[in-house]
């Protein structure tokens, strides 16, 4: 045995020893902004991009960071341009590229910077920064299919643009075809060794290819959390079999993980997704297994109740242990947040066993624009000029700085602005193929020889050819352009007469400083009508300009705008409406209230059907008084509704409804009163400048919420559907509990169906899409604006803000999606938490409430399972807090109680006002 250890050493050592020795083949490893060659530790063979033209270096200092390609950084103006990076790669075969980011604050700025990266015309990644020393990898997997690949940097929205490195390997054979791969990228999402020893990842010299097996003990947000109770690690030092390709090192698969409790579960971000993806996992059996015992087990992934059939028992599938059985999916459906299980079987006698495990999404190719080829052919010419070294599609993701395009799918070049180049030669002919060029500017270069026919460049409006050398005659051909409006020529060497028809054109027209062409006589337009050729030009023209007045008139009849406001639904009487409210339901007489109330002297708030009032009664119980507007029958109906409904739910985290009084016309609502107003004010009201409410608290808030509409839909039969459910819907006491108010909306659900139809009605902002289009509300409505409202609680910003959310975007689901979906969740939490909050329980609330913001209600979470994460979060966010105080668990349980304080001060009742005058037709998105 120990010699066998020992030929294994050697064997080691004889490996690292020939890699360092000489370069892999098809290995590149650029180190971006560095100075000489150099080969690292691990035998890999890095060269400084010096070559490349544009952009700055800087050296960085990072704690902890000594590997050379991280001590420099290339990084590029925060302009509108793209820089693109070209790679030689052989066609047809497959590679893997790496580009990594370590920010280091190299611009002392400490900005974070946020920009693109794409391959080609494809956009690959955004890579947003988020602190200086996390350094950030993106990785595709593709099918080379021309002999270079561009990697572009672009769209600097914040900070400058920055790369560390550039990493391209090359794969073998047929490892990770797939039968999309001429459409579609693979980005890796997740590469993960099981059972790992330590949190280095394993790659080369172990892994061939140089893939990175992460470790599974790596610590970072969101990354393989929720592990069972029971997972041990194994491993072993026997060989495994692993001579095909594909399959991860022999070092990553001996280790594993064991569900010795039955299950294996696991949740982690998978950036890039939600989408189509590449999932496989890797199996080999490494434990000593009596005969009698067994490992059989499934996987379950929530939602998708088909994966969960096959069952997997390695030794059989790998035809023994130590071998290598690698079940996936090609092509499968995941979600950003991917909680995945390993359960065993009921006749297994141990637990399932997991090794490693690979998640690729597809990234669909972009096929770049239509002008590619063209384009290449002019500028080959002047492939030493900067202007022609800027790589990368024409148009896509960004065009050069020289070039402007159309915003078609496959967009076209529309403006070509080369003054003043020092272009030399002729003008290069292949210009006239660019079907869509509408502007070409060429003047201020030495350019010779004459000028093309550009009759294939129909759109061309304006051209710029002044201030070169060019000769020969003036084509007639220009005259033909259709849309032709400036054309300028003057200061060349033109010769010969300047054709009639560009005379005779409405047309802004220099030709001087061409000593030798002169002016023609001029014929008139009569007898050039006679001239057979150029009839179909003129009439093409007429009919141009016919289609431009027409256009034109169209344009002036105007439909006024406010016509397309629908008008607002009418609704229809409700039966129950005229009965008299039965049930248990105190009524007070108009004087009690006109008592408690002082003849109704002190508003503390108004909703859209009525106006509320504090009051006190003679025993000193404050109250709220809810005097609904008499002249609104929706008033009415909704007073019915609310005294039917009320009176028959308690629950602590509902507002409490003490009674109500119809008399002379007026229709009033009693509740009790709450101290510290709407939870809307609390978030970014005017007291939120004084206090904002701490992370812990706003958790706590949310399961009070959210108990309180658990209790509407579980615990009331029928159902309850709140409907307008909203930050300003949910009150606090004096101790700063949250209770749900405003049944006003609410309507019993039909008993034994799920959905109600009704009129839409609810909260611009907090509306569910789907019961906004098909008008069928479900509980699933209530749990769309719950999510809302957590998102509202993790940023502090309103639902709906003309500001807040930058250009194109007021709606804070939109927002906060983009940002979460892409990893960054630094870029949506309230600045007023500062850091008093754990990244984890953060992130729970973050993805429940992606969850409950889905566009489908059957893929929304119920009440209680956000309940039920809410409360986990709290758990996590206490013990965190703990360990952030230094505190043992009595400690922390002081901590919490005293976060309550905050209800003790008097917010006085001005702070209940809340103008509540949202309620409305939600407009459409
Ligand atoms: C970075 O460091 C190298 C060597 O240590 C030095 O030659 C170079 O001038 C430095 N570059 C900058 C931009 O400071
Ligand atoms: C994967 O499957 C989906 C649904 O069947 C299909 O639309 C898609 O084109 C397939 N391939 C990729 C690469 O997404
Ligand atoms: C053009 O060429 C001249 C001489 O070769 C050079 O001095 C000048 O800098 C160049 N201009 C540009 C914009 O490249």
């Amino acid at each position: 045995m120990e010699r066998l250890f020992l030929l294994f050493l050697i064997f080691d050592v004889l490996l690292l020893f020939n890699n360092s020795a000489a370069q892999r083949p098809g290995f590149v490893s650029l180190d971006c902004g560095g100075k000489g060659n150099f080969t690292d530790e691990l035998g890999l063979q890095w060269t400084p991009d010096d070559q490349f033209l544009f952009g700055e270096t800087s050296n960085i200092t990072v704690a902890n960071e000594t590997r050379q390609q991280y001590l420099t950084l290339r990084h590029f103006p925060a302009d509108s341009r793209k820089y693109c990076y070209k790679l030689d790669v052989t066609t047809r075969t497959r590679y893997l590229i790496r580009a990594t980011f370590l920010y280091g604050n190299f611009d002392n700025n400490n900005v974070y910077p946020k920009f693109d990266i794409s391959l080609g015309a494809t956009p690959w990644s955004t890579i947003v920064i988020s602190d200086t020393t996390t350094i950030e990898v993106r990785e595709l997997i593709f099918l080379a299919s021309s002999p270079t690949i561009d990697v572009c940097l672009s769209n600097a929205t914040t900070g400058q643009p920055f790369i560390s490195t550039l990493e391209l390997r090359q794969f073998n054979g047929s490892v990770y075809y797939t039968p999309y791969e001429d459409r579609f990228y693979l980005s890796v999402s997740a590469r993960i060794n099981f059972g790992a020893n330590s949190d280095a990842p394993i790659r080369y010299p172990d892994d061939p290819f140089d893939r990175i097996w992460e470790s599974d003990s790596l610590k970072k947000a969101n990354y393989l959390v929720d592990v069972a109770a029971g997972t041990v690690k194994v491993s072993t030092k026997m060989p495994i079999d692993v001579t095909s390709d594909l399959i991860p090192p022999e070092k990553v698969m001996q280790t594993a993980v064991v569900g010795t409790n039955g299950s294996l579960t696991y949740r982690l971000n998978l950036d890039g997704f939600p989408g189509f993806g590449w999932a496989f996992s890797y199996f080999a059996e490494i434990e000593d297994l009596d005969p009698d015992e067994s490992r059989k087990f499934r996987l379950v992934l929530p939602g998708q109740p088909d994966m969960s059939k096959a069952v997997v028992n390695i030794q059989e599938n790998a035809h023994g242990k130590y071998r290598v059985y690698q079940p996936g999916y090609p092509n499968i459906s995941l979600p950003f947040v991917l909680s995945f299980r390993f359960g065993k079987t009921s006749d297994s006698s141990r637990g399932p066993l997991l090794n490693a495990m690979e998640i690729n999404k597809y990234l669909e190719q972009n096929d770049g624009s239509m002008d590619g080829a063209v384009i290449a052919s002019v500028i080959a010419p002047f492939s030493l000029a900067e202007w022609a070294q800027e790589g990368g599609d024409p148009c896509l993701p960004v065009p050069w700085s020289w070039v402007q395009c159309n915003s078609d799918p496959r967009p076209s070049i529309t403006v070509i602005h080369l003054s003043s180049k020092n272009l030399t030669g002729n003008i290069p002919s292949d210009l006239s193929k660019l079907s869509n060029l509408v502007e070409l500017w060429l003047d201020g270069n030495s350019l010779t020889g004459p000028i093309p026919d550009f009759s294939g460049c129909t759109n061309l409006k304006i051209i710029h050819l002044e201030n070169n050398q060019l000769r020969g005659e003036l084509p007639s051909t220009l005259g033909n352009l259709p849309n032709l409006r400036e054309l300028y020529v003057q200061n060349n060497m033109l010769s010969g007469t300047v054709p009639s028809i560009l005379l005779d054109k409405n047309l802004v027209f220099n030709y001087s400083g061409n000593i030798n062409l002169h002016e023609g006589a001029r014929k008139t337009k009569h007898l050039y009508i006679g001239v057979g050729s150029s009839v179909g030009a003129v009439i093409l023209l007429v009919a141009t300009v016919l289609s431009c007045l027409f256009m034109h008139k169209g344009n002036k009849s105007h439909y006024n705008k406010d016509q397309l406001r629908q008008p607002l639904p009418i609704q229809r009487p409700v039966s129950t409406l005229r009965d008299a409210p039965a049930e248990a339901a105190h009524c007070f007489t108009l004087s009690d209230i006109e008592v408690a109330t002082n003849n109704l002297e002190k508003k503390i708030g108004s909703g859209g059907f009525g106006v509320v009032y504090y009051g006190r009664m003679k025993d000193g119980k404050e109250i709220a008084v809810k005097v609904l507007n008499s002249h609104s029958y929706q008033g009415n109906r909704e007073f019915s509704n609310e005294v039917i409904l009320l009176s028959r739910i308690h629950h602590r985290n509902l507002v409490q409804f003490l009674g109500y009084c119809q008399e002379e016309g007026k229709s009033i609502l009693v509740y009790e009163y709450m101290q510290n107003g709407t939870l809307k004010e609390h978030l970014y009201g005017a007291l939120t400048r004084e206090r904002s409410i701490n992370w812990i608290k706003r958790l706590e808030i949310a399961e009070d919420a959210a108990k309180g509409i658990e209790y509407l839909h579980t615990g009331c039969v029928p159902a309850v559907i709140h409907r307008d459910l909203k930050s300003s819907n949910i009150l606090l006491d004096k101790h700063m509990r949250a209770k749900v108010s405003d049944f006003g909306l609410s309507k019993l659900a039909v008993e034994g169906t799920s959905h109600v139809s009704s009129v839409v009605r609810g909260t611009v902002g907090y509306l569910d899409p789907e019961y906004y289009i098909s008008q069928q509300l479900t509980d699933k409505s209530d749990v769309y604006s719950f999510g809302v409202i957590l998102l509202e609680l993790i940023s502090g910003q309103e639902a709906i803000s003309n500001e807040s959310f930058g250009a194109n975007c007021r709606n804070i689901v939109q927002w906060a999606k983009l940002h979460i979906e892409s990893g960054d969740i630094q870029g949506i939490i309230d600045p007023s938490l500062h850091n008093g909050y754990d990244i984890q329980s953060m992130w729970k609330i973050a993805e429940k409430a992606l969850m409950c913001v889905m566009p489908h209600g059957d893929m929304r979470p119920s009440i209680s399972e956000v309940l039920k994460d809410i409360q986990d979060a709290i758990l996590i966010e206490r013990e965190a807090t703990a360990i952030r105080d230094g505190n043992s668990d009595d400690m922390s349980r002081l901590s919490a109680h005293s976060s309550l304080n905050i209800g003790s001060i008097d917010l006085g009742a001005e702070n209940y006002l809340s103008l509540d005058e949202s309620i409305a037709q939600p407009t459409a998105r």
